[in-house]
């Protein structure tokens, strides 16, 4: 036992003066000065080389932590709908009828969404401050980007999510959440599970009732690991470049939620229109429907920069990021808000009147297909608003019963005083 001890103790010391060795023989060669032909221009120049690959290192570097989990395939500008270009096609009457068939099942043109690659790229037409613009990716926080869905069209659910998946830099990409509320369509089943487990950091979460948009996504936040929820429609489409304002936002204040700038994809031939000018901000008339408006004076006057936030009184509703944190601290959604209609506003209500803040990022620009209609029609959206109203309006909120009688019945009806909760914890 003594001597196998002794023994190795022997080849160690060996092993270090070894070591000591080399470690001296490189201190002497890496110390001597190289034949010195150099002046002291070429020393500079030197220098000035040497400040360049390093530059170029962080560059790299930056571009690694800025590079998404999956890479779009390279672009095909022969492909339709490339660079978010429109799609017009030249149908048979036998073709024109499925096409039809599609608008009226979908209100998406959902048969020139199928020719459409599911991976397409977007031209980046945002402001060159917003394209040059250099992120702390250390030091931004990560999320878990939500989307609730129901029997939404297979090419515009899985065009959302790949992405999402390709825009997203991987470091900031906790994992992306998909909530079905309880869909019918047979595709929707085992070929999206099988779809969705061939995809990493995606997760498949069904409900077992419907639940309605405001449940289903309070759902998925419950899975939520990322240190921001960011929720999404399930026909969106990023443009590279999208997520990063919104999470440097939320790292610089977490009480603020953060809405990309909404860019109309066309229902019918899925071009995309990016909304190049100042973005419009959100507000409400007194019916409670959501509007849009452009920035008032005050606020141009009070933001420095083309590239900062806007402040919005109101938001759409679908697209936006908030620190799970501070959501879960404004007491989420109301969850007696059914389908959906509405809880856009009262949450918009309620963020400013907890002491937070809501904004429009001109940076982060995100498409969405504004359906021909509503495809589900808003039977509690009456319900909906006069809650909205009940819990934050005080006494405005006889303007509102005012421009809309039947929501005076519906209060009388419907509402039990118990059943409206003023929230800010
Ligand atoms: C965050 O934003 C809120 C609302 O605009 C503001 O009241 C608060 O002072 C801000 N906090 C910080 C740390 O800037």
């Amino acid at each position: 036992m003594r001597g196998r001890c002794s023994r190795k103790l022997g080849v160690l010391a060996k092993a270090g003066v070894l070591l000591w060795v080399l470690w001296l023989g490189y201190i002497l060669l890496a110390g001597s000065p190289f034949p010195s032909s150099s002046t002291v221009e070429e020393d500079e120049e030197g220098r000035n080389v040497r400040a360049k690959q390093r530059s170029l290192d962080e560059a790299a570097a930056d571009g690694q932590l800025a590079r998404p989990l999956y890479s779009k395939p390279a672009p095909d500008s022969n492909a339709m709908g490339e660079w978010g270009r429109a799609t017009h096609l030249n149908l048979s009457p036998e073709e024109k009828k499925l096409e039809q068939d599609s608008v009226e099942r979908y209100a998406i043109n959902i048969y020139v969404s199928d020719k459409i690659s599911l991976h397409r790229h977007i031209q980046d037409h945002r402001m060159n401050e917003c394209r040059s613009k250099k992120f702390d990716y250390r030091r931004l926080p990560t999320t878990s980007v939500i989307i609730a869905f129901y029997n939404e069209a297979w090419s515009t659910l899985l065009r959302t999510i790949h992405s999402v998946l390709e825009t997203t830099p991987a470091t900031l990409l906790k994992e992306i959440i998909l909530i079905d509320d309880y869909s019918d369509r047979v595709y929707l089943k085992s070929q999206l599970a099988q779809h969705i487990s061939e995809v990493n950091r995606v997760r498949l979460i069904r409900t077992k009732k419907r639940e309605g948009l405001v449940r289903a996504r309070l759902i998925g936040a419950t899975y939520a690991t990322g240190d921001v929820l960011t929720f999404l429609d399930c026909h969106c489409e990023c443009v590279p470049g999208w997520i990063e304002p919104l999470l440097e936002r939320i790292a610089e204040n977490a009480s603020t939620i953060v809405c990309p700038v909404i860019d109309t994809i066309d229902w019918n031939t899925f071009e995309f229109y990016m909304q190049t000018d100042e973005p419009m901000i959100g507000g409400f008339d007194w019916r409670l429907t959501f509007q849009w408006h452009s920035v008032p004076e005050v606020e141009r006057k009070r933001r420095k920069s083309r590239i900062d936030p806007i402040r919005s009184p109101t938001m759409a509703g679908g697209l936006f990021a908030v620190s799970k944190a501070y959501f879960e601290y404004l007491g989420t959604y109301d969850m007696g808000m059914e389908v959906w209609g509405g809880e856009n506003l009262e949450l918009s209500f309620r963020v400013w009147m907890c002491g937070g803040s809501l904004e429009i990022h001109p940076c982060s620009h995100v498409g969405h297909v504004f359906p021909k209609k509503a495809p589900y029609a808003r039977p509690n959206f009456l319900q909906n608003t006069v809650r909205a109203a009940e819990v934050w309006m005080d006494s405005y909120k006889q303007h509102f019963y005012n421009r809309n009688p039947p929501a005076k019945k519906v209060r009388q009806l419907q509402m039990k005083p118990t059943q409206v909760f003023k929230q800010c914890v």
